[in-house]
């Protein structure tokens, strides 16, 4: 059986005052309308026989109604007491599936278009995965990100992976020319990870078990959650296993991550930039901005957000002040 593993569990940190706590970024009707977990629920229905949404207790209810509107009435949900961290999500729905099972893992809020190169990359990921592999999705990088993970490749070989280097490591991957972005998408069969996991890392593996085995009307318990190590899959499993392959991947990806990511997706959609390349989203007050270059004016109802394009990482810190304010 193929099982898409829908991650749900991040908060959009970086996208506040947009995305809240109440409300995170993958159920935002922000394209044509449709949330990007939608998108991300229609896109692959055609590979997988079943669903698996991780989210957890803040958010579950988003997910139900996001699947009720697409009119998808079949799925199984995995209900965290807390967020910890990307390992052991994919690790609950390991375990929650046959050993043999091929689990296609997938962010929520991810933008992708080019059908016909995203079904190419995942039909020849889920071969892979038959024959064993963990595999990954290397996207040509265009700039020297440095929020997210480099596959070292030559073809679907990985000399290395590295997460989240810092600016002048990345600037030399873009040069070296031999680096792909990690799409943050993952196939393998659950056995093969659960091996890994548990050779790398046996607290999370361990603790993630306890948790999972006294799961209780698909909800996890907060004490035993707490016990599990907080670590990103990349970290845990990526950069150290020796299984892992990369497909090399052409299709259009927008990991809408930050504030970055959105600007660049509004202004190819012809969203308004004045000669600046100044930006306001969410309102159609009429809004100037003198002596600014490249600066987001973000608008909701109760907070304005107010920021050069390059600070986007940054957003993050003001979120998390205020959730220690709160
Ligand atoms: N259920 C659950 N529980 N989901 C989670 C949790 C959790 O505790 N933490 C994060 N997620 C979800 C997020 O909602 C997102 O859909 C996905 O897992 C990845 O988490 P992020 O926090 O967005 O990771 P990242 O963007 O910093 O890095 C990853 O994605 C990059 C591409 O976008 C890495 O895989 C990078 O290597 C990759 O380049
Ligand atoms: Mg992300």
């Amino acid at each position: 059986k193929i099982l898409n593993v829908i991650l749900s569990g991040g908060v959009g940190s970086r996208l506040w005052p947009l995305s809240r706590k109440s409300q995170p970024k993958q159920y935002l009707p922000l394209f044509e309308n449709k949330t990007l977990f939608q998108k991300t629920v229609n896109r692959n229905l055609e590979f997988c026989d079943e669903i698996i949404i991780v989210g957890n207790c803040e958010n579950y209810l988003l997910s139900r109604k996001d699947l009720d509107n697409s009119g998808i009435r079949e799925y199984k949900e995995i209900i965290e007491a807390c967020p910890r961290n990307t390992a052991a999500a994919i690790a609950f729905a390991a375990f929650s599936v046959g050993p043999s099972d091929i689990l296609f893992v997938t962010p929520s809020d991810h933008l992708i278009e080019n059908g016909e190169m995203y079904k190419n990359s995942v039909e020849r990921s889920i071969q892979l995965a038959k024959e064993g592999f963990i595999v990954t999705f290397g996207l040509k990088p265009t700039k020297p990100e440095t929020g997210f993970g480099y596959i070292e490749a030559d073809g679907e070989e990985v000399k290395s992976f590295r997460e989240k280097p810092n600016l002048t490591t990345a600037e030399g991957f873009l040069k070296s020319g031999n680096f792909y972005w990690n799409s943050g998408m993952f196939c393998f069969q659950a056995s093969v990870f659960l091996e890994e996991l548990k050779n790398f890392e046996p607290d999370v593996y361990l603790a993630s078990k306890n948790c999972f085995e006294s799961i209780e009307n698909r909800k996890l318990d907060f004490d035993l959650s707490m016990k599990i190590p907080s670590i990103s899959v990349d970290y845990a499993v990526m950069e150290r296993t020796k299984k892992i392959k990369v497909v090399p991947s052409k299709f259009e990806w927008s990991d809408m991550g930050s504030f970055e990511s959105i600007y660049d997706h509004f202004l190819n959609q012809g969203h308004n930039v004045d000669l600046y390349g100044n930006m306001v989203i969410g309102t159609s007050i009429h809004s100037e901005f003198l002596g600014l270059k490249n600066t987001l004016l973000i608008y909701t109802d109760d907070a304005i957000l107010i920021l050069k394009k390059e600070n986007a990482q940054d957003v993050k810190k003001v979120f998390e002040r205020l959730e220690l304010e709160n």
